[in-house]
């Protein structure tokens, strides 16, 4: 779960997805409402993306046994949070997120695409499990982002 703040205008959404490629369109939708309802309408896409390749990576490698994607969205003032964990077999994260990806690789391009559309992407992950934790920024001059 996220860490509780005490910004008095946070707000959450949370919602479980079986480990079905229908599990992608239905976080997308849930992710675009839930940021144009907190005014992240510019970044909405980014981070629907982002989570997308986050969930497709619990589909295809995580295998968990209950069969369930947890997602966890935190808006505050500035920017929006998102968690995707599973309970799956997990993997050695420090070395995947190390590594370096070759330009032309048609595949490993996963973690690559969330960071290039995210703030921040942080993955802790062993053999109970993986949390990815992703940050985006409002950006817009207005609340102090990062690219205002
Ligand atoms: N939730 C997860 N559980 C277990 N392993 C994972 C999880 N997420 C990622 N991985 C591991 O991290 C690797 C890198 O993920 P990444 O999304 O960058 O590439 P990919 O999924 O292999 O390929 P692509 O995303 O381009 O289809 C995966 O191959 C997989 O071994
Ligand atoms: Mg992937």
């Amino acid at each position: 779960m996220l860490a509780d703040g005490d910004r008095s205008n946070d707000n959450r959404l949370s919602f479980d997805l079986p480990c079905t490629k229908k599990s992608l369109a239905r976080a997308r939708e849930k992710i675009r409402r839930f940021a144009v309802d907190n005014g992240f309408e510019t970044q909405v896409e980014d981070i629907q993306l982002a989570t997308q390749e986050a969930i497709k990576n619990v589909i295809q490698h995580a295998c968990p046994a209950d069969n369930n994607i947890r997602v966890d969205l935190l808006a505050s003032g500035d920017s929006i949070e998102v968690e995707v964990s599973d309970m799956g077999m997990g993997f050695d994260a420090d070395t995947v997120m190390r590594r370096d990806k070759a330009p032309m690789a048609v595949d490993g391009r996963g973690f690559v695409l969330m960071e290039g559309l995210m703030d921040t992407v942080g993955v802790t992950s062993d053999s109970e499990g993986t949390v990815v934790r992703m940050e985006k920024s409002r950006g817009d001059g207005t609340t102090g982002g990062p690219e205002g």
